[in-house]
């Protein structure tokens, strides 16, 4: 079934909302519109992505009409040297949407993968330009399956439901209200606010053995610094910054 924009439309009059039947990437189309001066808040989403980006150049899965793809246009007070944070508040309100929205319960792995147990439901994409975030996010809501051999396993919210089919438009409410709350978040209690709630929702944050994505480096999470970088004790004792790519739970085979 197709999305019901004009509740959202109604519900949310203030927000430009640009609607999709298929797209390649929302990311492309939120770029465009960013250029052409669309402001804070301005949103594209799609019932469909052809070419959906993932990060570190893998691709998202868009099966019509099954999923949440939208990428939204975010001005927030953050500087290039903190900016992971904005990665922080992306999955603090992808996680607290979800919850709200189908009483399902999410873990957040540094910087902004959204898990069920350890399957992903959700993921989070950030481009800076200029002084502009976009800010991708994927929600997989009512897929029945997914494609074998992925990355990280994959699950849908109707998955962890025992099938019950979740509505997107309660979903997409939920999301664009908890990006609204975390942002001003950040606004009035800064950084801190976010570091704090990222920490007490993420079960990777600390002691948890991982290896980071692009490097190969092992150790155990020590939480984050004061611009939401992890901090990882490695295996060779020094403590390490970590400023990109990402974490998987690292087991010994
Ligand atoms: C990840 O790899 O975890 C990030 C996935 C981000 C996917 C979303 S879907 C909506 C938006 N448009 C895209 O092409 N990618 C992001």
């Amino acid at each position: 079934m197709q999305l019901d924009l004009a509740r959202i439309r109604n519900l949310r009059p203030q927000q430009q909302i640009h609607y999709l039947p298929s797209v390649g990437s929302t990311m492309t189309e939120a770029a465009r519109l960013l250029a052409e001066g669309a402001p804070h808040g301005t949103l594209v989403i799609a019932e469909q992505q052809t070419a959906g980006i993932g990060r570190l150049g893998r691709s998202w899965i868009s099966e019509p009409q099954a999923g949440l793809y939208l990428s939204v246009l975010l001005r927030l007070p953050l500087s290039p040297a903190n900016l992971p944070i904005a990665s922080l508040v992306l999955g603090l309100a992808t996680a607290e949407a979800i919850h709200k929205a189908t009483h399902v319960a999410c873990d957040l792995r540094w910087p902004n993968d959204v898990l069920i147990g350890e399957r992903k439901v959700a993921g989070i994409l950030t481009h800076l330009v200029e002084n502009f975030i976009i800010a991708g996010i994927g929600i997989n809501v009512n897929q029945t399956s997914f494609p074998a051999g992925l990355r990280t396993p994959a699950t849908s919210l109707r998955m962890e439901s025992n099938g019950r089919v979740q509505a997107r438009e309660e979903l997409l409410l939920a999301l664009l209200e908890s990006l609204d709350g975390f942002c001003s978040t950040l606004q009035t209690k800064g950084s801190s606010g976010i570091l704090r709630a990222f920490m007490s929702s993420s079960s990777y944050a600390m002691n948890r053995r991982v290896i980071v994505e692009e490097g190969g480096l092992k150790g155990l999470t020590a939480g984050l610094d004061e611009n939401g970088f992890l901090l990882l004790r490695s295996d060779t004792g020094r403590m390490e910054r970590i400023a990109s790519g990402g974490i998987r739970p690292d087991r010994p085979v």
